[in-house]
């Protein structure tokens, strides 16, 4: 059986750092509010002129050197996003292009901060059915550039960054001890659209809007929805949650995770956390974490990992590999 095993991994942030108390000197916030609500100590803004593809191209260069490959040997370019360059083409084209590849497609994905999850599902069905062999799969966003800056609610919340892997195609045996994607879950609930969006779009207003949160609805339904899909995810492969190694989430609120951990029984100290330094960075949330705990050491050759991750839609879903 094929597998979709990960040969690399890299991230690429913003040199500027904007620390809580850099918002608390332009607008009514604290350090205090910002750190106890959410666990978010700083983030990482993009510099005027710099956009998501560079950032994007960033994280390829550093996966496709982790992974020891060239541009050339990709068939395939993924690229999860919500904070495109432009309104077409794809930014997965622009890094394509950038990247010297010739050959193959690539093309955006759409699921807010669900986005890598679904990315990664795609890959890893276009790989298990021969379609390609080598994807490069990145979540990426400029969040900043979709803030209402003048919305304390929401603009504390979020940075800017990207991560990305290479998929390759592995032969394996089809049990759990294979290397590689061993399953993932996707779900989503249009009815809950007015709790979390862009108020603003091609087809409406001609303009990408600001983002609009009812933050207090998000997170609860974050905690059901995201402890359902790891549930899902593991019991497709029937592992129990205390055999996973590593869960890697979504890095929206420090309380969304514990909350999560607390209702599956998870021990916290197996779930990442970068919230502290990166914030909420959308489709790049989640490979970044994952980076910082590959780079870190935490995660090695053979762990189980869960990766999740819940977003506008709602959209929502999870990931399971065995690394
Ligand atoms: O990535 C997609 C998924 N997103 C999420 O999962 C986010 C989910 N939601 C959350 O993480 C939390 O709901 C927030 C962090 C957004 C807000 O936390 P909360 O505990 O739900 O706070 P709240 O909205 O109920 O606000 C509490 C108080 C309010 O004041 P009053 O009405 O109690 O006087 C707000 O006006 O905190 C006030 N407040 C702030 N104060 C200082 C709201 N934002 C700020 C701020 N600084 N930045």
């Amino acid at each position: 059986m094929i597998r979709a095993r990960v040969i690399g991994a890299g991230a690429c942030l913003p040199s500027n750092i904007v620390t809580n108390d850099d918002l608390a000197k332009k607008m009514d916030t604290s350090d205090e509010w910002i750190q106890g609500r959410t666990g978010i100590k700083q983030r990482y803004i993009a510099l005027p002129g710099e956009k998501t593809s560079d950032l994007a191209l960033g994280a390829a260069r550093a996966a496709l050197a982790d992974a020891g490959i060239d541009a050339g040997e990709l068939d395939m370019i993924i690229c999860a996003t919500t904070t495109p360059d432009e309104s077409f083409p794809a930014t997965a084209t622009v890094v394509q292009a950038r990247l010297g590849m010739t050959k193959g497609a690539a093309f955006d994905v759409q699921a807010v901060c669900s986005g890598f999850i679904y990315g990664m599902s795609i890959a890893d069905s276009l790989i298990r059915t021969g379609a390609a062999r080598t994807i490069l799969l990145i979540g990426a966003e400029t969040m900043s550039r979709l803030l209402d800056w003048e919305d304390r609610t929401t603009c504390v919340l979020f940075g800017d960054g990207a991560g990305a892997v290479v998929l390759q195609a592995h032969m394996g045996t089809g049990t759990n001890a294979d290397q590689g994607i061993l399953n993932t879950r996707l779900f989503s609930d249009g009815r809950l659209h007015d709790m979390l969006y862009a108020d603003g779009g091609v087809s409406s207003t001609q303009g990408a809007g600001k983002l609009r949160m009812q933050g207090k609805e998000v997170f609860k339904h974050a905690v059901t929805n995201i402890a359902a899909a790891i549930v899902a995810s593991a019991e497709a492969a029937n592992i129990p949650l205390d055999q996973i190694d590593w869960f890697v989430p979504h890095q929206a609120n420090q309380r969304i995770l514990d909350g999560t951990a607390k209702k599956l029984g998870i021990d916290p100290a197996k779930v990442v956390s970068t919230l502290a330094v990166h914030g909420n960075t959308s489709a790049a949330s989640v490979p970044l974490a994952l980076v910082t705990a590959i780079q870190d050491g935490r995660i090695k050759r053979g762990d189980l990992v869960l990766l999740e991750a819940m977003g506008g839609g709602f959209t929502w879903g999870a990931a399971l590999l065995r690394w």
